[in-house]
């Protein structure tokens, strides 16, 4: 089987070098910009890629929404196999790309979107055949979980562990969607459509760790407990579907023991129970091992991941837990204070009674609105 890859950054680099060393595959050209081919190997226009007849395969791993949409949209259109580990471009153009590549009986998998190297989205497509998946959870981003342990482990500023995270490869060149959530977000959508065929859209409840400082991470510490940033969603008990990503404050639960680079994505089944993957959730290699299982799967048959009708759905996010928030004394007024933690230069620090998830996103978002801030994180 011969691939091409579109891109030669963190994850196409591995791809390509991993296509080198596996039997049965072959390199085919790689799409790069004008300014980046360096190689004879490297070509700068899609036109190479998809006029040549002996290219079976292609591996999108550009990222961002376009052109890798489009670019994706004409491999398919030119009767090829398609494996992405873009996130962004998959909750954008997903639904549309798989109908495109089941009319064309061509694969289209994307393992590597979601989880880096842990084999998330490949499981939950096994696992949603033969068992009722209740629910979905995971620290599933590496940039901030990288960030959070160093603050906490090491004593980091957030600005260092950044720093170090988009050293290692980890961050995504704009690391923004890192920081706001919503990269956990896009995995987590995704995870519900592999799951139940409904891909979340509003993107409402996305909460990162933007506004964590220091003194956060000290409170927090004192206390016993550490910061992760966790993606939830599943099914409501009307069929409706959840999902929200916020970070949390974990006692004694696993995610706790999730160091560095690493993700946990666990799902929850009705006969299986929780079943919970643990690995190296972003990086070149990590996440070009997923890339290959997905170019491996279509060799051996396995065509798609993406359910047929699947379809893009509001959510609805009315579970109920208490918060730790941290926020100008004055906006403290607007919560039911269940235990003040601690009082610092005008601000509060403190647990809030039981409310749901859509209340309190949206009283950070009014907080925010009127020009001050706020850090919140649901309590295990
Ligand atoms: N920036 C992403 C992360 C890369 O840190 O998880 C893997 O999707």
């Amino acid at each position: 089987m011969k691939i091409a890859v579109l891109g030669y950054g963190t994850v196409g680099k591995g791809v390509y070098e991993m296509i080198m060393r596996t039997e049965g595959l072959e390199t085919g050209p790689v799409l790069v910009l004008p300014a980046e081919c360096t190689e004879d190997f490297m070509v700068t226009d899609i036109r190479y890629i998809l006029e040549d007849g002996s290219v079976d395969l292609v591996v999108e791993a550009m990222g961002g929404v376009e052109p890798a949409g489009s670019f994706c949209r004409d491999v398919l259109l030119a009767g090829k196999h398609l494996v992405t580990s873009n996130k962004a471009m998959v909750a954008e153009y997903g639904i549309e790309l798989a109908e495109i590549a089941r009319k064309r009986e061509k694969g289209f998998l994307f393992s590597a979107a979601c989880g880096g190297g842990v084999p998330y989205l490949h499981n939950l497509s096994i696992a949603k055949e033969s068992d009722r998946i209740l629910s979905l959870s995971g620290i599933l981003n590496g940039t901030t979980n990288f960030i959070l342990d160093a603050m906490q482990e090491n004593g980091s500023s957030f600005e260092e562990a950044l720093a170090e995270a988009k050293a290692l490869g980890y961050a995504e060149a704009d690391p923004s969607a890192d920081l706001s959530g919503m990269d956990s977000f896009r995995k987590i959508l995704l995870a519900c459509a592999v799951t139940y065929g409904k891909q979340p859209c509003l993107a409402a409840d996305v909460e990162g760790i933007c506004d964590l400082t220091a003194d956060d991470v000290e409170v927090i510490k004192e206390r016993g407990a550490a910061v992760r940033l966790i993606a939830s969603g599943g099914l409501n008990d009307d069929g409706s579907i959840y999902a929200f990503v916020e970070p949390k404050l974990i006692f004694k639960g696993m995610e706790r023991s999730v160091r560095r680079n690493f993700n946990c994505a666990s799902y929850k089944g009705e006969n299986s129970g929780l079943i919970t993957l643990f690995g190296q959730g972003a990086g070149r290699y990590p996440t070009a091992s997923a890339v290959l299982r997905d170019i491996t799967g279509i060799a051996e048959g396995k065509l798609g991941m993406m359910p047929e009708g699947c379809e893009k759905t509001g959510e609805i996010n009315g579970s109920v837990q208490n918060y730790f928030v941290r926020c100008m004394s004055e906006d403290s007024n607007g919560f039911h204070v269940k235990e003040v933690w601690k009082k610092h230069n005008g601000t509060v620090s403190f647990i809030t009674d039981a409310q749901t998830v859509e209340e309190m996103h949206k009283k950070a978002e009014q907080i925010r609105k009127e020009g001050r801030r706020i850090f919140f994180a649901a309590v295990e």
